[in-house]
């Protein structure tokens, strides 16, 4: 018997110096090769919780702030497996898209063709537009905020599947170039990477980032939907030597930007630096914003006629519903309006100023599913970015700690033993997938809706539902 037991005891040793091995060897799974042996327990819930669906506390559509049923959408176009599903869908949406009675034949469909950014003529005009081949992209993220490993996979990914990647605040690294995408550099209000001894822009920093082929657009940013009113937060913990010299910031120290930019006060200072930042690099110039009141719209607009070499390329609308890696509770979810209500307001403020040809308008919020893009650009959106949903295709687990550096998936790590897990090469497949799932899905609500792709997307396609109403009891099926 003892005999027996000695043998038992040894077998399960072995068994598990096995699993440890080939865990951290693999290189498919962060969680496991950042938790040989234990991450096995996430995977065997994840499978085993479909047939346990009844017994769960949680429904699949109630966690924040992505549900189950939108993250799996992701893992599963990430990993490239279907994404069908069976016996019903568990979602309920608070909008519905108009089915043609003859939908779009395979031969009658339009892949999108690329929608150009910045003009070349008039006022405002630069000298390299951009010509964007994705109606999806990724929304802008920092080095410092993201790992190395995530900003590598992003980069790599963005190339394969032709999106455009945004840089974020922190500055541009090596890593943002390291794939060769396409890159919208983004000047936060503390001008990280671009400001000069007195804390304003240095033009020869900025002429000379832009001087990358792969930069095609500047971003100004004056707010994410996370924390409008509030700068950029790193915390000390992420302040590494590196990332430091990229901000030109102290290393150590908690980098905390300022609230809006100093020598940005007012709708005619904003037309100025625009102008300013397009005469330095010849690049479309965006603006990355959350809307508070149409009023503000309605004047910006009336600005930008009077002064269209102010006038930005591009509106970048962000919901008050956006994330970040860090941001004080008291502004995340309340401040601003989510992106249901702030991008038909920023719509129809550009039509009403004859502005739709001149300013493109880029929508994020939450829009990580085939549905919500194409509701975003049924409403009226030219482009749609995510942050969140990229993360989630680079193996994010929505554990909810960005800020602190432990990040168990590497995503948004500063300890080299978590980052290690991440491996650029397997998730910037994942990123490609994701985006040209993404792409697809769409384009296929376009094509039941009876037009030939997103581009011909128009309002009269989507419809609000309010569910539990337009039920079977009022339907007289009873
Ligand atoms: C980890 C992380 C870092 C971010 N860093 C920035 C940033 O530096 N600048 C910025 O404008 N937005 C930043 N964002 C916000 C996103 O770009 C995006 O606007 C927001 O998350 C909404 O998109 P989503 O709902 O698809 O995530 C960050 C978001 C995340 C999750």
């Amino acid at each position: 018997m003892l005999t027996f037991l000695i043998i038992a005891t040894l077998a399960v040793i072995a068994a598990i110096a096995a699993i440890y091995v080939h865990d951290i060897n693999q290189t498919q799974h962060t969680i496991l090769r950042n938790y040989p042996v234990l991450g096995h327990f996430r995977y065997f819930a994840e499978t085993w919780g479909e047939y346990m669906r009844q017994y769960q506390y949680l429904p699949d559509w109630e966690e924040r702030p992505f549900n189950r049923l939108e993250r799996s959408w992701i893992y599963r176009s990430s990993k490239n497996v279907s994404n069908y599903i069976s016996f019903g869908s568990e979602a309920t949406p608070s909008f519905a898209f108009r089915n043609a009675a003859f939908p779009v034949l395979e031969e009658d469909r339009k892949p999108f063709a690329g929608l150009q950014i910045g003009v070349i003529e008039g006022p405002g005009a630069c000298a390299r537009p951009y010509i964007a081949q994705s109606f999806f992209n990724i929304s802008g993220m920092s080095y410092g905020a993201l790992s190395h490993a995530a900003v590598s996979a992003l980069s790599r990914g963005a190339k394969m599947a032709g999106v455009w990647m945004g840089t974020g605040e922190g500055g541009l690294s090596p890593f943002h170039l390291e794939g060769g995408a396409d890159i919208v550099f983004q000047i936060g209000t503390a001008k990280y990477g671009v400001c000069d001894e007195n804390g304003g822009l240095s033009e020869e920093r900025l002429r000379t980032i832009a001087a990358h082929e792969n930069v095609r657009m500047i971003e100004v940013k004056l707010a994410q939907g996370a924390k409008p009113g509030k700068g950029g937060v790193l915390p000390a913990i992420k302040v590494t030597k590196e990332i430091a010299g990229i901000r030109n910031i102290p290393e150590g120290q908690a980098s905390i930007s300022p609230n809006r930019h100093r020598d940005i006060g007012s709708i005619r200072e904003l037309g100025e630096f625009i102008a300013r930042v397009r005469r330095i690099t010849g690049k479309p110039v965006g603006v990355k914003f959350v809307v508070g009141d149409a009023q503000h719209l309605d004047e910006w607009f009336t600005d930008c006629l009077q002064h269209p070499e102010g006038c930005p390329d591009y509106v970048h609308v962000d919901g008050g519903e956006g994330g970040t890696g860090a941001a004080p509770e008291a502004l995340a979810e309340c401040m601003g309006l989510p992106i249901t209500m702030a991008l038909p307001m920023v719509v129809a403020a550009r039509e009403q100023h004859a502005l739709t040809k001149r300013i493109r308008i880029v929508a994020a919020g939450k829009l990580v599913t085939p549905d919500k893009v194409a509701w975003a650009l049924c409403t009226g959106a030219d482009f749609v970015v995510s942050a969140r949903g990229f993360t989630f295709s680079l193996g994010c687990i929505q554990a909810m700690k960005c800020g602190s550096g432990n990040c168990p998936t590497g995503v948004t790590a500063s300890d080299p033993k978590l980052i290690k897990g991440l491996d650029p090469t397997d998730k910037s497949v994942r990123v490609m997938h994701y985006a040209k799932r993404m792409r697809e899905d769409v384009e296929m609500i376009a094509h039941s809706c009876g037009v030939a792709g997103p581009e011909e997307f128009a309002l009269r396609h989507v419809t609000a539902v309010e569910r539990g109403v337009a039920g079977f009891r009022n339907s007289g099926a009873e």
